[in-house]
């Protein structure tokens, strides 16, 4: 039977959507599942004989500052508090015996703080940097609730010190023509995120900048990543039990590692890409039935903190109130 043109035409544009379809699918599974499996990605030791890493003490930062002296990297660690980065210090000399250099510092702070690094690293050669350390609302909250000075201080720690010390460090790299900054982003910047707006906007600049400097940083073999976690188990997640959605940092940065080189931009593990990928293809379908449920949820998650708030509140008032009864009897 002959095809008429109309018929000849449209098995065309199947034919050549299928294509586009099977070659994206491929591509998608080799940067997924085979390319990192293959350790295709850049090995991070051959950038440079040191590691900057903000937010070095606690959950991804110090899962990040364990996996790159596991590596042989030696490690500059940033946070605020002296204690924790030297316990964090201590360990990774005795169990890697790699060389460490801590700095006490707030990266809400602005440029001073930016400055301390750029002189810290003077005559390192600093091959990797993670951007790490960052902050969000203690739960989903309206905008109008939320705090001039949590407000500040997001923009500064999210928006500001990131750029401030990738702007800090990518001369070196980019003089030796090597070295991997890694910018820690969130899926919340990529999807609907009501209710954590400042946050969730402080996270599409990261995007946004990673995705730019990229670029630029090519010619001079300098890799700049940007990964968007979903749920990762750590005490800003508030998530104590990890899970195959929410893993423990240590198990997502060693899966984040292995895509350096290979994706720029990654969720890192590749169950989070699901969320993106779930979220929006919802949204190509029906986009107010996407938002409306995502605000649902994230209204559920506010009811549900605002009420162990209060009960915590109602806990430590009733210990203060039965305290000098106790001290009246203290056999009982
Ligand atoms: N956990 C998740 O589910 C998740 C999901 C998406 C994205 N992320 C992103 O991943 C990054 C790490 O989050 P995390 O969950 O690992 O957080 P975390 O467990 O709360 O650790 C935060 C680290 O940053 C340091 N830090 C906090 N504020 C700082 C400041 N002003 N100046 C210097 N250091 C500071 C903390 O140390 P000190 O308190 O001692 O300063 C700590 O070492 C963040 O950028 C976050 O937005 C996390």
């Amino acid at each position: 039977m002959a095809l008429t043109c109309w018929e000849k035409l449209a098995l065309v544009a199947l034919g050549a959507i299928g294509l586009r379809i099977l070659l994206r699918l491929t591509v998608f599974i080799w940067k997924k599942l085979i390319a990192p499996g293959l350790g295709r990605g850049i090995d991070v030791a051959t950038q440079g004989k040191w590691a900057v890493v903000t937010g070095a003490t606690d959950g991804l930062g110090k899962a990040y500052a364990q996996a790159l002296a596991a590596k042989g990297l030696d490690i500059v660690l940033v946070s605020r508090s002296l204690v924790k980065l030297e316990a964090v210090a201590k360990e990774l000399r005795t169990t890697y015996g790699v060389e460490t250099r801590v700095l006490e510092a707030d990266l809400t702070e602005g440029p001073p703080v930016y400055a301390k690094i750029a002189k810290l690293i003077e005559g390192l050669e600093v091959g990797v940097l993670v951007n790490n350390a960052g902050m969000s609302y203690d739960h989903p909250e309206i905008f109008t609730n939320i705090t001039e000075e949590t407000i500040t201080n997001i923009l500064q720690l999210n928006v500001a010190a990131t750029t401030g010390i990738a702007r800090a460090v990518l001369p070196g790299m980019m003089e030796r023509r090597k070295g991997v900054i890694i910018n820690i982003s969130s899926t919340a910047a990529a999807i609907p995120s009501p209710y954590l707006a400042v946050y969730a906007a402080s996270k599409a600049f990261v995007d946004k900048l990673s995705a730019d400097l990229a670029v630029e940083a090519a010619p001079r073999n300098v890799t700049v990543q940007c990964v968007l976690p979903g749920p990762v188990a750590t005490k800003m997640s508030k998530i104590k039990k990890a899970s195959w959605m929410a893993p423990t940092p240590e198990k997502f940065v060693d899966t984040c590692l292995k895509t350096v080189g290979i994706e720029s931009r990654t969720t890192g593990y590749p169950p989070h890409c699901l969320i993106i990928g779930i979220i929006n293809g919802l949204r190509c379908i029906c986009e107010r039935g996407t938002i409306w449920l995502v605000s649902r949820t994230m209204l559920n998650i506010r009811g549900k903190a605002l009420k162990k708030k209060k009960l915590d509140e109602k806990t430590s008032e009733q210990v203060i109130t039965d305290l000098p009864s106790r001290r009246e009897n203290p056999v009982e």
